[in-house]
């Protein structure tokens, strides 16, 4: 496994693999690495020849009252991850290198960017898609992997990929939980064990209400959901909504499969999760 600093070095090392006729899989992330990420490497050590690791904190995605600072740094256990994991690269750029001064560049992805987290973390997914643009392009990679717990910006990735003729394949792949349900994140190590009890709900409310979703109708599924999750201990919603799978528009009584995301603080930390729900005569 090798560890590479820069940019432009990243590149030009791809681009020899690409002139051997090796296929890239890239697997952006910000570090603190967890079984999630483990899940999203093993998928690409199935499909590609090499597998690139990025660990970057992206300071363009985090808003002025965030936790850029606070974000958990665990570069040692990461790297030892990335190595039981058989990666290739380990792609560790500075801040410097990917956004120095001069830069001006930002991609946009309209209307799906100013909904749902969009409304509530201003330039988020406009900071995500611009850094995940250049890690596609620094990669060259022909496959990346997101992990479906961040449905939204995987949808935004898979949009800004369409509307920008990349040539690289999107894979989803499934949220990984714990055996609670509670979705794996690397902000769940801010809770304590109190507020991880009271994250456990989350899980358990989306599944009940997938479960509602095949027979019920939509606003009985919704209310029944929030006055749920309202119940929290020491929890805040910031919205719970259930969007149509393909593209994040609101669902109404002709949706047959349907995302129920939620984005709901415990204490101080800001927690995502989401279900996908199917009418009774849907498969998965
Ligand atoms: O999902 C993440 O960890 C980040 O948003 C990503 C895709 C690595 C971009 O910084």
């Amino acid at each position: 496994m090798r560890i590479v600093k820069s940019a432009s070095l990243m590149q030009k090392i791809a681009l020899e693999h690409i002139k051997n006729g090796d296929e890239i899989g890239l697997v952006p992330t910000m570090g603190a690495l967890h079984d999630g990420h483990a899940s999203l490497i093993a998928r690409s050590e199935k499909n590609d020849d090499i597998t690139i690791v990025s660990i970057f904190v992206n300071p363009t995605q985090f808003g002025p009252k965030e936790d850029y600072l606070k974000y958990p740094r665990t570069v040692k256990e990461d790297l030892e991850i990335c190595k039981e994991n058989h990666v290739d690269y380990v792609f560790m750029p500075s801040v410097n290198d990917m956004f120095p001064a001069e830069h001006k560049t930002f991609i946009e992805v309209k209307i799906l960017q100013d909904i749902l987290c969009g409304k509530f973390r201003q330039d988020h997914f406009r900071g995500v898609v611009t850094v995940v643009a250049k890690l596609f392009n620094i990669s060259c990679a022909d496959r990346s992997y997101f992990g479906m717990k961040d449905f939204q910006q995987l949808k935004i990735v898979e949009r800004m990929v369409k509307d920008l003729n990349f040539k690289i394949k999107i894979i989803p792949c499934p949220i990984i939980r714990e055996k609670s349900g509670l979705a794996i994140s690397s902000r769940n190590s801010y809770l304590s064990a109190k507020e991880k009890k009271s994250s456990e709900n989350i899980s358990r409310i989306l599944r009940e209400a997938s479960e509602d979703f095949k027979t019920k109708n939509l606003s009985f599924v919704k209310r029944s959901a929030l006055n749920k999750l309202k119940k929290i201990p020491g929890s805040k919603i910031d919205y719970a909504e259930i969007v149509n799978f393909s593209d994040l528009s609101f669902a109404d009584k002709n949706t047959e499969k349907a995302v129920f995301a939620v984005a709901i603080w415990i204490g101080k930390t800001r927690l995502i999760d989401n279900f996908v729900m199917l009418k009774q005569t849907q498969n998965i």
